[in-house]
């Protein structure tokens, strides 16, 4: 190879689905449940928080507004740039976003976060026994580890908008392990086991986050057809294969279906995930 030429580098393919749509889109659905979360907390002032796949800090920005000394951490470029647009619109110099990886928290020194908070976000970093290694690692021993995990086989929204366009794209690639997986206690359990944490520090609950959208159900579905990475692309595979106007009435009746709102302006759609409390 002429020395000029460079080994290209390859695509990160769990990097790309994130920043392929625009996932502050989305996230504007999930702010009242996301500062309800962090309410739970007992967050204090001067508590140091990371935020580990935050997006652009559903729950990031609430804990910051506690008092908490916070970092969000996400793969995606785009979202690392529009929470610190955030942060400074909202005048918090507490809080800051910066690029990484759930699987690979190099940048981040050992013991150095009193909570960390994880909302459907690490759960879709690769190798999840590394995902589990790197949390514990950064959290100081006696702090907290809060995980929202969605579940597989669940019957609400998010699961079942996971569940239905799997069916519609190729087959993974083969060692991918299934985000979905770590919405399985027992996993979770045997991750965090092997990162060194008796069963005993990690407790379960059944939570719910509730997508409250101004529009129709199917106006919301919409934003997910447009902006949510894993939606776009199971668009995308459903098109390739001339399926796509039946995964869109797939979902079309789902988000219809599971919409509590009686008000024509407003969806309401509460989705059921496992929350994972782990004291380190
Ligand atoms: C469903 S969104 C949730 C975002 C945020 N926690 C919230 O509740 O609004 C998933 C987030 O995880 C991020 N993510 C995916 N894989 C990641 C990884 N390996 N490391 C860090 N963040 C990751 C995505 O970029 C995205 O922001």
């Amino acid at each position: 190879m002429p020395a000029t030429e460079q080994t290209p580098t390859p695509i990160n393919a769990n990097k790309a689905l994130w920043e392929k749509g625009d996932f502050t889109q989305i996230a504007a659905s999930m702010r009242e449940s996301g500062e309800a979360l962090v309410a739970t907390l007992g967050i204090t002032p001067g508590v140091r928080v990371l935020d580990l796949g935050c997006g652009d800090g559903t729950t990031a920005v609430p804990a910051a507004q506690l008092g908490a000394d916070v970092l969000g951490v996400d793969i995606a470029s785009n979202l690392v740039a529009a929470g610190n647009a955030r942060a400074r619109s909202l005048g918090l110099d507490n809080l800051r976003f910066q690029e990484g990886d759930a699987s690979d928290l190099n940048e981040l020194e050992d013991d150095s976060f009193d909570v960390v908070i994880s909302m459907f976000g690490a759960m879709f970093g690769p190798r999840p026994f590394d995902v589990a290694k790197e949390v514990v690692r950064v959290a100081r021993p006696g702090g907290r580890i809060v995980m929202g995990n969605w579940i597989p086989g669940d019957p609400t929204l998010v699961a079942q908008i996971l569940r239905i366009s799997s069916a519609y794209s190729p087959p993974p690639p083969e060692g991918f392990v299934s985000p979905m997986t770590w919405g399985v206690e027992e996993n979770v359990i045997e991750r965090f086991g092997a990162a060194g944490v008796p069963e005993e520090k990690i407790s379960f609950e059944r939570d719910t986050y509730t997508f409250i959208f101004r529009g129709t159900p199917s106006a919301l579905l919409s934003e997910f057809r447009t902006y949510y990475g894993p939606t776009m692309t199971a668009y995308e595979a459903a098109a390739a294969s001339g399926r796509e106007a039946e995964l869109h009435s797939e979902l079309d009746a789902l988000f219809n279906e599971q919409n509590t709102s009686s008000s024509d302006d407003v969806t309401s759609i509460p989705a059921t995930f496992l929350r994972v409390n782990v004291a380190v």
